[in-house]
């Protein structure tokens, strides 16, 4: 590992936040809350060590943003009430002791909640039954059910979920908040063009179907102010659909991208099983690429497969600015600090994720 790494341990801003490098923790849910939705000291510690570790940045893993049909998770953290709000604080803090920063990823679960202790039926933008199973690493089981098509005023409500998390995000003293737009959930599923047939204004072609994280996003904006960075996650993969790909194909990446830079995203994470990959069948852009096309000034967070630091200088030099590690991290939670020392990293192991997807004591032993 002789490459000179220094381009990856430069400092960067996010909307006036200063990263002291181009590091982050991708989003992991990891089901180690209380039942009740309550950051636990076994959450503190897990995420301090990312922190200890050299991470610039650290995404939480998603957190449920309101009291009806936001959870997706038995044990999934929450940020919808004030006891919520004074346990995160205390993981906030444990991470703003390292000197790194941290973002609150607010998720609407929509029609793949799999464990909802508010409601027992899910919603989503129609009533199509979601592809793929459940997950039972996270406590879930066999086929999704079919959700009921989301009233106007259940849209609306979510809308009001994000913007009110958004804000209780900042009151926990986290430096950003990250809107789930990505890998199959709510908002994804308004963005899919077989999960939402709706005909009214929240759905349509590709940008009629960017309404509701357009919508989100200016509710939030209001409820954070402009001080507060505030970007958006996508994907074409989905948890239940690993390979779906865009209808639209660049088309739609210059309106999903563009839409998010009109509507002021403070930054863009976008996802992709090997991120560096063309992200599309015969093209030969990458996901990464087609958003500094078509989001020019906005910075981006690339996720997906990066393993090493050439790699991730192959992705900064396609136009990310931050690369998100996310299995890697798992197996080095100070991927950073090694790299920079020139030290081995270790290869995941999956059976820390099994038979639940829970935050191991091996974890935090080191
Ligand atoms: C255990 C686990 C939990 C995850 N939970 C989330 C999540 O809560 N939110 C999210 O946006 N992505 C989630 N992801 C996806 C990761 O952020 C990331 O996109 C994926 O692991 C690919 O990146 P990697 O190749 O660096 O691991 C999760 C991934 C794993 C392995």
């Amino acid at each position: 590992m002789s490459a000179n790494t220094d381009s990856l341990f430069t400092a960067t801003d996010i909307n006036g936040v200063s990263l002291r490098n181009r590091f982050a923790v991708a989003p992991m849910t990891r089901v180690s809350a209380s039942e009740d939705g309550t950051a636990t000291e076994t959450m503190a510690r897990y995420y301090e060590r990312f922190a200890r570790g050299g991470f610039g940045l650290l995404v939480t893993e998603g957190i449920y943003t309101d009291q009806a049909f936001a959870q997706g998770y038995l044990h999934q953290p929450g940020i919808t009430d004030d006891g919520q709000v004074q346990a995160w604080r205390r993981v906030v803090d444990s991470v703003h002791q390292h000197g790194a920063r941290f973002f609150a990823q607010l998720m609407h679960a929509g029609a793949i909640s799999q464990g909802n202790r508010f409601r027992d039926t899910t919603v989503g933008p129609s009533a199509v039954q979601p592809k793929g199973h459940q997950m039972e690493f996270y406590y879930g089981k066999g086929a999704y059910p079919a959700p009921a098509a989301m009233s106007e005023e259940q849209i609306a409500d979510a809308i009001e979920g994000f913007a009110a998390s958004a804000a209780r995000a900042v009151a926990a003293g986290f430096d950003g908040v990250e809107i789930h737009g990505a890998n199959g959930y709510l908002i994804d599923q308004f963005l899919t063009d077989y999960a939402n047939r709706r005909d009214d204004r929240w759905g349509g072609d590709t940008l009629r179907r960017t309404a509701l994280v357009r919508a989100v996003f200016e509710a939030v904006r209001v409820g954070v102010g402009a001080g507060v960075p505030v970007g958006v996650r996508i994907s074409q993969g989905k948890v239940n659909d690993f390979t779906h790909k865009w209808a639209g194909r660049e088309q739609d990446a210059e309106t999903i991208f563009g839409t998010l830079a009109d509507a002021g995203a403070s930054y863009i994470h976008v996802t992709e099983h090997k991120v560096w990959e063309p992200a599309f069948e015969g093209g030969q852009h990458s996901l990464v690429a087609l958003a500094r096309r078509y989001a020019p000034h906005v910075p981006l967070i690339a996720n997906g497969g990066v393993q090493d630091p050439a790699r991730a200088q192959e992705v900064m030099a396609a136009g990310a600015d931050v690369v998100a590690l996310g299995k890697v991290a798992l197996a080095n939670s100070d991927f950073p600090n090694r790299i920079r020392a020139l030290q081995e990293v270790a290869a995941f192991d999956p059976t820390i994720l099994g038979p639940i997807a829970n935050i191991k004591p091996s974890e935090l032993a080191a």
